[in-house]
């Protein structure tokens, strides 16, 4: 098995402390600019070193490849307006300001105007504005800067900081730990018996689990990130064996691209050093927009040298109370009437009325911290 990052070597675009006041030229950054430069600074997009230029661009929208042929699912752009665009030149140098501070810096080697009709379509698959992931491509500026980026100003989060670990430094833990074999796990949710069931079983045939939980941007209506990440905590303290699971945080902006997602997620978790990575049900995916084991059957069209990271699938999962155990239809042989299965709808609205969802659906633990957490952001 594979431990190299992806495109063999592990990016490094910090500088930190380095001087940026001699640069004139100045972007604005959002958001999801700023978990950008985070992740291709870290080396977590390794091999990207800065924003695409027009070529890469355009293969990875078409056929989710750089243009060298390096397998890549998701455009990592820079967007800017129109008239910020025309004081920009190609070979100069332009600070990254997040809210009135700047991060960095990008060397300007491409400036171009997308067509994010076709980015929608080729990397959503929809152009629906009603879509989170779409919603944010054309709500994000219209003239695209591309070149590489360095960090000079060290990213400070408010919460988890000590689970902001960079690819060596996780690399470098698994090491420490003596595990040859770990599987990753991505969520946007809090841990449910469904995650749990899914994960141990991956641990059941590898050295370590790796959870990851993504803590950049993600839509309205999500259960915030600090939730997400408190509930993983008091499982893992309850529940999970010390030796065997790492928790560290994501970065990334969600993008809710489903199939395309699940590539991207997996390729950034062989970078933090996994050799493995779970996908599930409706991987990334939101509303109808994908079928429920499309992010699965992505796979299919990479080979295992091109990935260098083994997918693990899961079908949907779900306690039987019949089998008295949690399931899978592959393994359980009871119809729907004796499954436990809870929408994260349904569930937002039991715990926003200050209900319990059952044991066989979310830890009792866990959901003392869901509904704590619920209380404490209505309105926020
Ligand atoms: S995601 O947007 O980050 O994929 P979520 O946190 O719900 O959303 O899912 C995390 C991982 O668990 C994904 O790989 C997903 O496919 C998987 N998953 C979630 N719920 C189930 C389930 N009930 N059965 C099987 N896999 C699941």
């Amino acid at each position: 098995m594979s431990h190299l990052p992806h495109g063999g070597t592990l990016v490094n675009r910090k500088k930190i402390g380095e001087n940026t006041s001699n640069i004139q030229a100045a972007i604005p950054i959002d958001e999801i600019g700023l978990s950008d430069i985070e992740l291709l600074a870290n080396g977590g997009y390794s091999p990207l070193t800065g924003f695409l230029h027009r070529r890469d661009y355009e293969s990875v929208v078409e056929n989710m490849c750089l243009e060298d042929g390096t397998v890549w699912s998701i455009p990592i752009t820079l967007p800017v307006t129109k008239e910020k665009a025309s004081e920009l030149k190609i070979g100069q140098k332009a600070t990254l300001i997040y809210e009135e501070k700047v991060y960095g810096y990008v060397e300007i080697e491409d400036i171009y105007v997308p067509d994010k009709e076709r980015e929608a379509e080729k990397v959503y698959q929809t152009t629906d504005l009603e879509h989170p992931g779409v919603r944010n491509l054309f709500e994000r500026a219209a003239v695209y800067v591309a070149g590489p980026i360095t960090l000079t100003e060290e990213i400070v989060h408010d919460e988890f900081q000590s689970y902001y670990l960079d690819p060596q430094e996780t690399r470098e833990e698994f090491k420490k730990r003596g595990w040859k074999t770990v599987v990753g796990f991505q969520t946007r949710n809090p841990v449910h018996r469904a995650h749990e069931y899914i994960q141990k079983s991956a641990l059941e045939t590898v050295d370590g689990l790796f959870l990851q939980p993504l803590v950049g941007k993600t839509k309205q209506g999500d259960i915030p990130a600090d939730v997400r990440m408190q509930s993983y905590e008091v499982i893992l303290k309850h529940y999970y064996p010390k030796n065997r699971s790492f928790l560290a945080v994501f970065p990334a902006a969600m993008r809710y691209a489903g199939p395309r997602e699940a590539i991207f997620h997996a390729l950034v978790r062989k970078n933090y050093g996994c050799t493995h990575f779970i996908v599930g049900r409706d991987h990334a995916g939101v509303g109808n927009y994908y079928g429920t084991y499309d992010a699965q059957r992505i796979f299919e069209q990479f080979t295992a040298e091109e990935l260098g990271i083994t997918p693990l699938f899961f079908e949907h999962s779900f306690y039987c109370k019949k089998c008295d155990n949690m399931a899978s239809q592959k393994t359980c042989p009871h119809d729907a009437s004796h499954h436990v299965i809870l929408s994260g709808t349904k569930v937002r609205e039991m715990l926003s009325k200050g209900e319990m969802p059952p044991p066989e659906f979310s830890r009792p633990e866990v959901v003392k911290v869901l509904i704590e957490g619920v209380k404490e952001k209505v309105g926020r």
